[in-house]
C-alpha cells in the first residue's frame, strides 16, 4: 500500500510517517530529502540560487520518479499540490492523505532551526496557507485533523480510515 502524506508546513507529515510506518510495517519516502539529493544541495541553496521555481523543478522531477511506486509512506513537502502534474503522479495506486492544522497551531510547530525559505515572512505564509488549503483538500482521498492531537492518535485514526 502506498500512502501520500500532503499538508502546509508544521501539519506534522514528517513526524506521523514516521510512526505510521511502524504501525503498518513499512518504510518512509521522505520527498525533501529526495530532493535535496537530487539536487546535490540543501533546500536553503536551491532556493538561494534559483528560487521557489527551481525547487518546483526538482521536485516535479522527484514526484515522476516516485510514480511506479507500490509501496510506503510518502512525505511530501507542504507546496507539493502547487503543481497538478506533481499530484497525478503522486496519486498512482495511492491514497492521499491530508493533515490539516490552524495556522496557529503551525505557527506553534514550526521549529525556526530548520530552514524553511517560504516561512521567513508569517504573514506571506499566513497567504499561503489560505491559498492552499483548498487544494489539499481537492486533492486528499480524506483529511485528519492534527490540532491538539498527540502523533499516535493522529496515526490510529488514518489507520482506522485506510482499513
Ligand atoms: C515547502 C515546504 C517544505 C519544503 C520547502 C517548500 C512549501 O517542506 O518542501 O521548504 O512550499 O510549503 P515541509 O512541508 O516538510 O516543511
Amino acid at each position: 500500500m502506498k500512502i501520500v502524506l500532503i499538508g502546509f508546513m508544521g501539519t506534522g507529515k514528517s513526524t506521523v510517517a514516521q510512526v505510521l510506518v511502524k504501525r503498518l510495517d513499512t518504510h518512509v519516502i521522505e520527498m525533501d530529502d529526495l530532493i535535496v539529493k537530487k539536487a546535490g544541495m540543501s533546500i536553503e541553496e536551491i532556493f538561494e540560487i534559483g528560487g521557489e521555481e527551481l525547487f518546483r523543478k526538482y521536485e516535479s522531477k522527484v514526484c515522476a520518479d516516485l510514480r511506479d511506486t507500490t509501496k510506503g509512506v510518502i512525505s511530501t513537502g507542504g507546496g507539493v499540490v502547487m503543481r497538478d502534474e506533481n499530484v497525478k503522479n503522486l496519486k498512482k495506486n495511492s491514497l492521499i492523505v491530508a493533515l490539516t492544522a490552524s495556522f496557529e497551531t503551525v505557527l506553534k510547530r514550526i521549529n525556526p532551526k530548520i530552514p524553511r525559505p517560504l516561512f521567513e515572512n508569517k504573514e506571506k505564509a499566513k497567504a499561503l496557507y489560505d491559498l492552499r488549503k483548498a487544494l489539499y483538500n481537492k486533492y486528499a482521498d480524506f483529511e485528519i485533523s492534527t490540532d491538539d492531537k498527540k502523533v499516535d492518535e493522529v496515526v490510529e485514526d488514518i489507520v482506522v480510515k485506510i482499513k
